[in-house]
């Protein structure tokens, strides 16, 4: 278990000029890992943004896959013949070997998250074509009393090492049950908006926006409990033990 702020982490370049703060990296057999090498299976979890009217440079990554999820501003996201104007909520899925460039023409930041997963020797990634989906999209579900979710991607839509991406909404005074994951998987929240207690074993944080917490392992269990009067809204991505 593990909470860490985009603030705490590192700044680098990705795709020329997206300014990258990686908040969670795959862990190694390093024994010098840096922190927030805490992942079992996803590579790589990052708060990123564009500047005001710059664009990324066309990057096409062979080796692995991107999702990018809007949380602020307005882009234009190109690939292929594909273009088209992505904002808030909206989340792209990028396959391995496509060019892709993403634009802020407006005169604020572009912030958004991106997330990594490598593709496994001997596995085909199921997509050539990118995948834009705003989470409202989406039958809305509910799940552990209180979690709200909003699915965005999963295994049919083309992920082959995460399971599941979705924002998960709590309402006000709510609290989710109690459960808890074993050590052989990710699970991860990020807080959007809003805030709450996220019990984790038996650590308590504040859980405020631009938090993660990893929950893999959490024994008994984790609870996000909304102890304000404001709902809160949480982008999550997981690789299950199943
Ligand atoms: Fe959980």
């Amino acid at each position: 278990m593990y909470m860490r702020h985009w603030l705490q982490s590192p700044s680098s370049l990705t795709h020329g000029n997206i300014i990258k703060r990686e908040i969670f990296s795959k862990r190694t057999e390093d024994p010098t890992d840096e922190e927030g090498a805490i992942l079992r299976y996803v590579d790589s979890f990052s708060r990123c943004y564009l500047e005001p009217r710059i664009a990324s440079v066309p990057t096409a990554l062979d080796d692995r896959q991107l999702v990018f999820y809007v949380v602020d501003g307005t882009g234009i996201f190109e690939a292929g013949d594909l273009k088209q104007e992505v904002g808030e909520g909206d989340a792209i899925l990028v396959p391995p070997g496509l060019t892709h460039v993403l634009h802020n023409p407006e005169n604020t930041p572009l912030e958004f998250l991106i997330l990594e997963e490598i593709i496994p020797d001997g596995v085909e990634a199921p997509r050539k074509d990118a995948l834009i989906r705003n989470y409202r999209e989406r039958p809305l579900g509910q799940g552990h009393w209180t979690h709200l979710v909003h699915p965005i991607f999963g295994q049919d839509d083309g992920l082959v090492v995460l399971h599941s991406v979705l924002v998960v909404r709590i309402e006000a005074m709510q609290t989710p049950d109690t459960h808890g994951h074993g050590p052989d998987m990710d699970e991860v929240w990020y807080m959007l908006e809003g805030n709450g207690i996220h019990v984790v074993s038996r650590n308590v944080y504040r859980q405020m926006p631009g938090d993660a917490v990893s929950v893999a392992s959490s024994n008994p269990g984790h609870t996000l409990i909304n102890d304000t009067d404001e709902p809160l809204k949480t982008f999550y991505f997981a690789r299950y033990d199943r």
